[in-house]
């Protein structure tokens, strides 16, 4: 990892272990131009690629055609209104309404480490493992600073940027749009792939060209929502899973987000992801600032595997954070598919006993347990435990739970606030509304206003108080509906377009409190499903509730798109009953554990009701979770096959980092008739090394297991499952 100035082309170059990225300094009004992200470079100048030596020139050669110049130009930071006329990165109005900015590089400096990011979740380092650039660049006329970082982080392949606006100027000006990071590069006949998904189908993946003009994936919802992902990746046309190259941008964020592909006359593409602009707008005055999130830029020469790969390190070493971080986490019993809001204290610990013998560690109780909660139409809001249900109080419940050699964790739903509730009835006002228009209900709850700090204040007393009150190790954090109707009694007329980002940003304040004041708690951010799985949430919890889709066969799909970004340490998934409640599928009991192993694993059904055979399973299922864990959390994750693709099975396998390890995951979802065993290459291993297999005698060379592959028998039957492990002979 390097960062290195160079005087005599003007450029900077940022070095990752396999890639370049060159930013150039061009005329002498110090524009700033994009000139190359691709395969590691040495060091020389590739600043011709900017191509100012051709006409139209730089304005210093030709003012007359400056509108020209700046609409090819190669911008790192594209601003608006003054003759770029594509997508811009940031949209300033200035005090008379006026569009127009103009940012030029003033000074430079390159430090070692990163600093936070104020009030928002972002990648970190120390002074030994990251570097940053920070380019100072200003609009003169608008006395308008922007910050732009870059950093880089040994031994990874990415680059962290984000934007900070400084007002120095003598007037508020009101920001239209901002963008974390804008990247123009020529279009190679790219494909673009992106993360598209629904309720209880999160993240499919879609790959398609990138056609002329602007290409998005946006969310208005307040939340990255089912449908969207701040991602999208740019993939050379004959990309594979294992080769060519990659580009892919990520967005730390969980609010309103757009990432988009702009592909224009001179066929350069503009990639660019940040705050969504729609419903947004931000005054900044004379003195104040305003920080954009932080996007990740992710380059891969070994296909779209190697950029998953890439994102799974970064964010295990350098945004997630906490006690639980590096470590198994507790296998959980979730009561919610077991017994929905019908539970009581004896119901529960009938539960928690049952799954103690079996060597579940924590017993986690769901949506139900507070206020008048008998049902999902009520008391989201009021966080006092229900003494009706749980007799004898939350304390005696989870000391029993205790004693029996279990951790206890517990559901909330933070921002929410149903009508029928005493927090309603008290503070109708606390309520995300516009006045005189109704707002619209979602499971029958509104949204309460996270951008004040009283109501988050309230919040935080009272789950502090319900966690304090007891030994609660472990906190579901639930959202259930996305925002609309956006209004903030705080908040004067011209800064309701802040509404949505002072959202998120209050979201992260109370998350942020709650793990400072319970720095041992396991938090697990969850939303509806997998509403809100993106990386801002795990900057401050190291897992996310995948979907409320359990059934095993709908999670190959899900979980696949989830690794796509995501490290497979961090996807909630839990073994369930069957009918599976979402798809009233049957599968075997064994192939459900299989697939859940892939993620956090957990179970999410009555163990004192599940047949005898599933039951005498489950001691088996956590000793193969304590076996395999650890490498599945820390090692490298390759797909196989996607049966989305190929109708009849799934494999992926997970790798040591030192290679002497390997645990394939195979589920043959349709059998087959009349068809040969099936020969599975697997990927990653050492082509050196001597393997075995886990139950067989023989050896094989790694270069064997990879070019020759393995036969793997019909399995007889649909949704059938296999785990390989290979070790070092
Ligand atoms: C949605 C979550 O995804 C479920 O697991 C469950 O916690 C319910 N909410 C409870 O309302």
């Amino acid at each position: 990892m390097e960062i290195i100035y160079e005087e005599k082309s003007r450029s900077f170059l940022l070095q990752t272990p396999k890639s370049t990225y060159v930013i150039g300094i061009v005329d002498a009004e110090n524009f700033v131009g994009h000139a190359y992200y691709g395969p590691r470079l040495m060091e020389d100048d590739v600043t011709y690629l900017m191509r100012t030596g051709e006409a139209p020139f730089t304005p210093e050669k030709n003012a007359r055609d400056r509108l020209s110049f700046l609409d090819c130009f190669p911008q790192e930071f594209p601003s608006c209104g003054v003759g770029d006329f594509r997508e811009s990165a940031v949209t300033i109005k200035d005090k008379g309404s006026h569009v127009a900015s103009e940012f030029v590089l003033e000074s430079f400096e390159i430090v070692n480490g990163k600093e936070k990011l104020e009030g928002l979740p972002a990648t970190w380092g120390s002074e030994e493992d990251t570097k940053t650039l920070k380019l100072t660049l200003r609009d003169k006329v608008l006395g308008l600073k922007a910050i732009l970082s870059y950093s880089v982080f040994e031994g990874i392949d990415a680059i962290a940027r984000s934007v900070k606006l400084v007002n120095e100027g003598k007037d508020p000006v009101t920001i239209e749009k901002i963008m974390s990071a804008s990247l123009d590069m020529d279009n190679r006949e790219y494909d673009k792939l992106i993360l598209y998904g629904s309720w209880a189908r999160e993240r499919y993946i879609d790959r398609t060209p990138v056609n002329y003009g602007v290409q998005s994936t946006s969310s208005l919802r307040g939340e990255p929502g089912h449908q969207e992902q701040p991602f999208m990746a740019l993939l050379e046309k004959n990309a594979t899973e294992d080769q060519g190259e990659v580009i892919g941008i990520n967005l730390i964020y969980s609010g309103n987000c757009t990432t988009l592909a702009d592909r224009n006359q001179f066929d350069s593409i503009r990639l660019m992801s940040g705050i969504n602009p729609e419903g947004f707008s931000y005054i900044l005055n004379p003195g104040e600032s305003f920080q954009a999130p932080e996007a990740v830029l992710v380059y891969s020469s070994e296909g779209i595997g190697g950029m998953s790969r890439t994102f799974h390190d970064l964010y295990r070493n350098h945004l997630i954070r906490g006690e639980y971080r590096d470590k198994k986490r507790p296998i959980l019993i979730n009561n919610w598919e077991a017994t929905y809001f019908d539970f009581n204290t004896e119901k529960l610990l009938d539960i928690a006993r049952e799954a103690s013998k079996d060597g579940i560690e924590m017993l986690v109780m769901d949506d139900g347990w507070f206020g008048n909660r008998y049902d999902d139409n009520r008391a989201l809001g009021d966080w006092f435990v229900n003494e009706e249900k749980l007799a004898g109080g939350l304390k005696y419940l989870v000391d029993e739970v205790n004693k029996l050699g279990m951790k206890f964790g517990i559901w909330f739903e933070p921002e929410m606030i149903s009508p029928d509730s005493d927090l309603y009835r008290a503070h109708p006002d606390w309520a995300v509304q516009i006045p005189g228009r109704e707002a619209g209900l979602a499971r029958n709850q509104y949204v309460l206003d996270m951008t004040r700090k009283e109501i988050r204040d309230y919040i935080f007393e009272r789950m502090a108080a319900v966690l304090h009150s007891a030994n609660i190790e472990y906190v579901k954090w639930d959202m259930n509906r996305p925002l609309c109707d956006i209004g903030s009694a705080s908040l004067p007329a011209d800064r309701q377009g802040e509404f949505f980002h002072r959202y998120v940003l209050g979201v992260y304040d109370l998350q942020e409190r709650l793990i400072t004041e319970f720095p041992h708690l396991l938090l697990e951010n969850c939303s509806g499903g997998g509403a809100r799985f993106d990386a801002g949430m795990l900057y401050y919890s190291p897992q996310i509730w995948c979907s409320d889709d359990t059934d095993a066969i709908e999670r190959l799909t899900i979980q696949e798109g989830t690794a796509l970004i995501y490290p497979l340490s961090a996807m909630g998934a839990h073994v369930s009953d069957c009918p599976n409640h979402t798809v009233g599928r049957e599968t075997p009991f064994e192939t459900r554990g299989y697939v859940a192993l892939a993620g956090t694993f957990g179970y999410e059904l009555d163990i004192t009701k599940i047949s005898k055979e599933d039951r005498a399973m489950i001691p088996e299922q956590i000793q193969m979770y304590h076996k395999y864990n650890d490498l599945v959390r820390t090692g490298d994750y390759y797909r196989i096959a996607s049966y989305s693709k190929n109708r009849y099975y799934d494999c992926y396998m997970v790798v040591a980092k030192d290679k002497m390890e390997a645990l394939v995951t195979y589920v043959q979802v349709m059998g087959r008739p009349n068809s040969h065993s099936r020969r599975i290459l697997l990927k990653g291993l050492c082509p050196e090394k001597t393997y075995r297999i886990e139950g067989e005698e023989r050896t094989y060379r790694g270069s064997t297991l990879m070019n020759a592959g393995i036969l793997v028998e019909n399995l007889w039957g649909d949704y059938k499952g296999k785990l390989i492990h290979i070790l070092e002979a």
